[in-house]
């Protein structure tokens, strides 16, 4: 399976930044493109148009958007739209980031809705779920990954089911490891994305082994290859170190 490797930019960047990344990063691939790799970049919904112009004619290189609102237009201040994002350049979509849950009280109906509305719109979708420390001190890590999975996996209609091996990836970020420089052990990622495996399977029977698990939370350089050699690990998502394109080069070729 072709390894996925996905950079967040969170709220960072302005246009001219997306633009001297996307430049530098071009020119590398261009020269040398990553074997076997996808890169997804995640900018800032006012950097896609940029980023998606400065990547122009770069094979193996995807732009997605970090939110979207669930319907096709209309009142909904402050939102924007698959159409919106689509016509900027972006062809993915995060849903169920850590820090739309948890800053921003996104519910699993809500990221539900979202992950349906995409699917059925023709984008890739990025499905992030992951344990508070909290919940994996109490014991509840499968519990957890098994309801942010079935909640937004199972209402899914047949239609839908046919595209997921390729249109949906599921990003495990540990919310105690994202930002905060504690990668998981690779014990620990390899006991979480053995349980993903088995609860898609639950969802989505045979076509479970075809979706990437992307593992995320404080990837740098220095971990990525060991992360990426793990069991069922098919890409990683990236934050803080996928800011400077070196550094996010260096990891798309670990
Ligand atoms: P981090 O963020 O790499 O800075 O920990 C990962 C993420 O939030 O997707």
């Amino acid at each position: 399976m072709q390894k996925i490797i996905a950079a967040n930019w969170k709220m960072y960047k302005d246009r001219s930044e997306a633009a001297q990344f996307a430049g530098e990063l071009a020119e590398k691939l261009a020269s040398k493109p990553a074997q076997g790799r996808l890169a997804i970049i995640f900018p800032p919904f006012t950097d896609i148009a940029t980023a998606s112009d400065g990547f122009a004619g770069i094979s193996g290189l995807s732009i997605g958007g970090q939110n979207f609102y669930p319907e096709e237009q209309g009142a909904f201040t402050g939102e924007i739209s698959l159409k919106m994002l689509r016509d900027a350049g972006a062809s993915w979509a995060l849903v169920g980031h850590s820090e739309r849950r948890q800053i921003f009280g996104e519910s699993d109906g809500l990221i539900a809705r979202k992950t349906a509305f995409g699917l059925a719109h023709g984008f890739k979708i990025m499905l992030c779920i992951g344990e508070t420390l909290a919940e994996r001190e109490a014991g509840a890590l499968e519990a957890v990954l098994d309801r942010q999975l079935e909640s937004a996996l199972n209402p899914l209609d047949a239609e839908t089911r046919k595209g997921l091996p390729a249109n949906l990836a599921i990003a495990y970020e540990p919310v105690w490891a994202i930002g905060t420089g504690k990668v998981a052990q690779s014990a620990e990622v390899l006991e979480a994305h053995a349980v993903v495996r088995t609860i898609l399977g639950k969802v989505l029977g045979s076509d479970a082994k075809d979706v990437h698990i992307l593992y995320g939370g404080s990837v740098k350089p220095g971990n990525a290859a060991e992360l990426l050699a793990l069991d069922n690990v098919d890409g990683l998502l990236v934050g803080g170190a996928s800011l400077e394109a070196e550094s996010f080069l260096k990891i798309l070729e670990a």
